[in-house]
């Protein structure tokens, strides 16, 4: 099947040396891609700026903001059979790019941001029967029902629940704890283990069980 995966942090220009952005590491992402990629896939990596090498036989569109990894996944995505959205998208960008680099003055600075588009929600709603779409859910502290939630809203046919809250796991580690929802009602807590080990699961759970169409 042809996979289209997104991962890493969106940033987003305050002026020409500085951004907004987040701690995600790309990691979960990229272990996606190559596990797809080991299950015989067709992989398209998306991929926000990280710290990771490009893995070996996977097509990798590199990206800054969320404006360009929104038109990248429009691109790629009517020819995905499978699209995972595991990008940390920043929600909020500043509304104007101030042109070099900013001088300091002011006491207090407010930055006016602007909502970015919600990708994933708009890819839910061009969504053909045959097409797999899985969104992530990071929730500090927050119940399994804001992924519920997330999972309804934004049309997936699963959603990978990530408490990023606990100790050792999520942002930036090498392992994680998720639990899977599916369209249909079914809810599989994995346990604490690799990035690497919980994406080929994933990639099983989405392709295989077909629970969540
Ligand atoms: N997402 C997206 N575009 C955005 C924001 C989020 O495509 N502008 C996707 C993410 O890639 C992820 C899913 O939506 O697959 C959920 O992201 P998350 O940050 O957990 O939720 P938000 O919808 O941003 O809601 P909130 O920040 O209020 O929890």
């Amino acid at each position: 099947m042809k996979f289209l995966v997104t991962a890493g942090p969106t940033q987003e220009p305050i002026d020409s040396v500085r951004y907004l952005s987040n701690y995600s590491s790309g990691k979960m992402g990229y272990a996606l891609a190559e596990a797809a990629r080991r299950a015989g896939h067709q992989v398209t990596l998306v991929s926000g700026p990280t710290a990771l090498k490009p893995p070996a036989k996977i097509r990798v569109i590199p990206v800054t903001t969320a404006i360009e990894m929104r038109r990248a996944v429009m691109q790629y995505f009517r020819g995905s059979d499978v699209v995972i959205k595991v990008a940390a998208v920043a929600d909020y960008r500043p509304v104007r790019q101030i042109k070099g680099k900013m001088k300091k003055g002011k006491k207090n600075l407010s930055l006016k941001l602007t909502l970015n588009p919600d990708i994933l929600k708009e890819l839910g709603k061009k969504k053909k029967r045959n097409q797999i779409l899985v969104g992530f859910a990071a929730e500090a502290g927050q119940k399994i029902s804001e992924a519920k939630r997330k999972l309804k809203e934004k049309n997936c046919d699963w959603i990978v629940f990530n408490d990023i809250s606990k100790k050792g796991v999520g942002f930036g580690s090498d392992q994680n704890k998720v639990t899977l929802l599916s369209r249909t009602g079914q809810v599989i807590p994995l346990k604490k283990a690799s990035k690497k080990i919980i994406a080929t699961y994933i990639v099983y759970a989405i392709t295989r069980l077909n629970m969540g169409r």
